[in-house]
């Protein structure tokens, strides 16, 4: 089992007092997150769970360069990456593959970028696209891939990004729930196989347990961290897992607190 105890490394990423407000003063504003402040150890698995709306996806682009927040900082290790891009592997909430591009040429896009030679970076990918079932379809268009094949060609993509930290924005949101459950266990395997920290957004209460070794719950905007619950059940786990006793009383304790800051939200407008 992987230990829960915080050492800080390289790759421990830090978010630390982050604040972001949308619009001009004087104008219509929205905060989207309110002192948000998180550790995440290298090879953690977390999740994020919280309501639409409170910040999640904000968050995920303060972290990867894209956004800036009005105050706080996010550290890499020691080192602050605050507006800089390229530092984590980031698979967006509406990420598309290029639809003139093969599956094999997008799953090589970040190794292209990286500076990789194009044959090398097919050489690299080929054999993970056998692995991990798309070795039929390297050569097809996105657009001839089911919608779960997509998914793991994205999700391929950004693990061949080569960096320690992804970000996964809702990545299972739209799939049916047996290919949910298949990309759950495909991801498992990938995580366990490249030894990433994964941070992973989702709306699936039982999806952020089964998955992670930490689960943070967020209030309703503006997003602030209401709970951080270590989940401390043996791997590998199996789908049955949401049966056991200590399943579900996390699962109601996330629920209540979901519930309870949804009802101070409403208490308060
Ligand atoms: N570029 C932007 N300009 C103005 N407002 C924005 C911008 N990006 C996000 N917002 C607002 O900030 C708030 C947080 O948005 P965000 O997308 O981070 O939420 P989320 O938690 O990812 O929601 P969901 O679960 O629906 O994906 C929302 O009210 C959104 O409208
Ligand atoms: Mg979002």
């Amino acid at each position: 089992m992987r230990s829960s105890v915080v050492q800080r490394t390289d790759d421990t990423v830090e978010v630390r007092h982050v604040s972001r407000v949308f619009g001009k003063p004087g104008a219509s504003q929205t905060q989207a997150l309110s002192n948000v402040s998180l550790t995440v150890p290298a090879r953690q698995f977390l999740s994020i769970i919280g309501p639409s709306g409170c910040g999640k996806s904000t968050m995920f682009n303060i972290i990867a360069g894209l956004d800036a927040p009005d105050s706080g900082d996010v550290l890499l290790g020691d080192r602050s990456i605050l507006g800089q891009q390229g530092n984590v592997g980031y698979l967006l909430q509406k990420d598309l593959l290029l639809p003139w591009r093969s599956i094999l040429d997008n799953v090589i896009i970040g190794l292209e970028i990286s500076g990789v030679p194009k044959k090398e970076a097919r050489q690299i990918a080929v054999p993970l696209l056998k692995t991990y079932g798309l070795g039929g379809f390297m050569h097809h268009h996105p657009d001839q891939l089911s919608g779960g094949m997509r998914q793991r060609a994205a999700l391929l993509r950004t693990v061949l990004f080569n960096k320690d930290v992804i970000l996964l924005d809702e990545p299972f949101g739209k799939l049916d729930a047996q290919t949910r459950t298949d990309m759950q266990e495909w991801l498992l395997d990938l995580w366990d196989v490249f030894q990433k920290t994964v941070i992973f957004v989702t709306h699936d209460i039982d999806e952020a347990i089964y998955l992670s070794d930490r689960v943070i719950v967020m209030s309703p905007r503006p997003g602030r961290i209401v709970a951080d619950i270590t989940i401390d059940m043996p791997r590998p786990r199996s789908p049955e897992l949401v049966t056991d006793p200590e399943f579900i009383t996390i699962k109601r304790r996330i629920r209540h607190l979901l519930d309870a800051a949804r009802i101070s939200e409403k208490a308060s407008a």
